[in-house]
């Protein structure tokens, strides 16, 4: 397996814009979360957190290729249900999510933006901060962090999670690599 240093260095490798590379790595960090939780392989499930949008830059206008692009830039480094996972967090390519990674990083890529996005807002600016009860107000406020797809986040109820528990998992897993996100 991919080691953890590997998969930020090929996201480095073709993605220039930090924030996203942060985004990425904190889905990562949720995804290993996630994979304790449930059962799954931590190193696996955080390496396709981590390498999910590594096309981001490349497919440009094409969004039907997104994910499936990813899989394929990363192939000979993660297995096929790991590439899947990839695959399946954007619909469109045509894979849907089915198994538990799948959903988690489904989910995932919801999660982070939103955890993100009200560590910016904390005076002290730490994800260690925030609270899972400020989460679930800013979750029904549709006017806070926009670009934040709540329908993804909802999905946590395929891992059978109740939202307070995924976003319980998602704040100290995203703690854990506060260094790295400058949060
Ligand atoms: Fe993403």
């Amino acid at each position: 397996m991919i080691t953890r240093e590997e998969s930020i260095a090929i996201a480095r490798q073709h993605v220039k814009n930090e924030n996203l590379v942060k985004h990425m790595i904190a889905v990562g960090a949720i995804m290993r979360g996630l994979a304790e939780k449930l059962g799954g392989d931590p190193d696996l499930w955080e390496a396709a957190g981590i390498l999910h949008d590594v096309d981001y830059e490349e497919v440009g206008q094409d969004w039907s290729k997104h994910g499936a692009v990813s899989a394929e830039i990363v192939k000979s480094f993660i297995p096929e249900d790991g590439l899947y996972a990839i695959r399946a967090h954007n619909p469109q390519t045509g894979s849907l999510p089915k198994s538990k990674m799948d959903w988690s990083l489904y989910a995932a890529d919801g999660l982070s933006g939103l955890i993100i996005a009200q560590g910016l807002m904390m005076p002290d600016k730490k994800i260690a901060s925030i609270k899972v009860s400020s989460l679930s107000k800013r979750m029904k406020d549709k006017s806070f962090a926009k670009g934040v797809n709540r329908e993804n986040i909802v999905k946590c109820t395929e891992l059978g999670l109740e939202l307070d528990e995924f976003f319980r998992i998602g704040l100290d897993s995203m703690a854990k690599v506060g260094g790295e996100l400058g949060l």
